[in-house]
């Protein structure tokens, strides 16, 4: 058995679960996130830090690794776990995703997606056989099925024809994966903004029997609350018994929204990238640190963290870091947001332990929203 679910904890005042899924590469305390590292590293981090910060599972990408280095590589090398020196549990996503995401020139056929390298133009084919023996290739714990990812707004006509595709080519996935005993293969469970679309796609995914369930095409750039109203639809329909994953997700708002309708395992760059970008996730909320108004601030990036950046520099040394495009500055940011997220996702686990989900996550709100968000 590839992965071994536990369900440890159901919290009776929301939809929330406690869980523990075990893979070749270790143990996974649920709800997770997981940081994004799409080429096989965590933009910044060494595996050490990633541990420190508390990182159980990192996210990997089929499309990127399988144009660079090129997945016989990452093979040669003993899989992706070595070759990034990362011992602890992988999951690499489709590549689906990816190539919905880069628009220009690519087209749509049942066989699979045709379309151009974002790094030299040349044609590319990507189908559910290529995801999978890529995904074998690479050895992750976790891969995912070679899905269609609609775009937000999608007509009816259009998201219908995807998800039909779509469930042939979770089908496809299924036969195409040759290494069952080592990694486990999740479906994705489509169907846009349209509840019996979803709730149809939910039954139909099902049906084919996967050790796990994620729930794609969300956070694309419908409203949130459409966002929830999707995943009541589709999580009640999926086994209590297995991991259910919502691709995408990041913000702390919804990690706890979706925490609350039943998910365990979630993804974003969302932490990472915008670091990069010097925007910081605090305990009093979002804070700009480029912004003018933290030239002089010695105080530290966010006083109730104790991550290394907190703890060793200030707000105006970031700055000036981020300002002179210094490497260190994007490390410093890095490792405080993901300590934040990390630690709040802890946080999320310790109160569904304590049955007090619902006061942490208003006091939550109002801290680092100022209301409700
Ligand atoms: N990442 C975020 N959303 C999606 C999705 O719908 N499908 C896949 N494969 N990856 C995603
Ligand atoms: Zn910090």
């Amino acid at each position: 058995m590839a992965i071994h679910f536990e369900l440890i904890y159901e919290d009776p005042k929301t939809g929330a679960r406690l869980g523990r899924l075990s893979t070749p590469h270790g143990t996974i305390e649920t709800p997770a996130f997981m940081p994004v590292g799409t080429l096989g590293t965590v933009k910044a981090m060494t595996p050490e830090e990633l541990e420190a910060l508390g990182a159980q599972i990192v996210l990997a990408n089929t499309y990127h690794l399988w144009l660079r280095p090129g997945e016989d590589v990452v093979r040669e090398a003993g899989g992706l776990h070595r070759f990034m020196h990362w011992s602890r549990p992988i999951l690499t996503d489709s590549g689906g995703f990816q190539v919905f995401s880069l628009k220009e020139r690519r087209r749509i056929e049942e066989e699979g997606v045709y379309f151009a390298s974002h790094l030299d133009g040349r044609p590319l084919f990507l189908s559910p056989e290529k995801s999978i023996a890529i995904q074998n290739a690479l050895g992750a714990d976790i891969i995912m099925a070679f899905d269609e990812c609609p775009p937000y707004p999608a007509d009816r006509a259009y998201v219908e024809a995807s998800l039909e595709r779509t469930l042939r080519w979770a089908e496809r996935s299924l036969r195409a994966h040759r290494r069952p005993k080592e990694q486990s293969l999740f479906g994705i469970i489509q169907g846009g903004t349209f509840p019996d679309l979803r709730r149809r796609a939910a039954k139909a995914v099902v049906s084919l029997d996967f050790p796990g369930y994620a729930v794609g095409g969300l956070s694309v750039g419908e409203p949130k609350p459409v966002m929830y109203a999707m995943l009541e639809e589709t999580v009640p329909l999926l086994p209590r018994t297995k991991p259910r994953y919502l691709m995408g997700v990041g913000s702390p708002d919804a990690l706890i929204e979706g925490v609350m309708r039943g998910i365990d395992l979630f993804d974003s760059v969302l932490p990472t990238r915008i670091a990069r970008n010097g925007a910081l996730m605090t305990s009093g909320g979002r804070l700009v640190i480029r912004n003018e108004a933290y030239a002089r601030d010695f105080s530290p990036l966010d006083p109730a963290c104790d991550c290394y950046a907190c703890r060793h520099y200030t707000r105006a040394y970031v700055r000036h870091l981020l300002k002179s495009d210094e490497i260190l500055g994007l490390r410093l940011t890095t490792i405080h947001n993901l300590a934040f997220l990390l630690r709040f996702m802890a946080d999320v686990r310790r109160h569904i332990r304590a049955g007090t989900l619902l006061e942490f996550r208003d006091a939550f709100y109002e801290a680092y929203y100022g209301r409700m968000p």
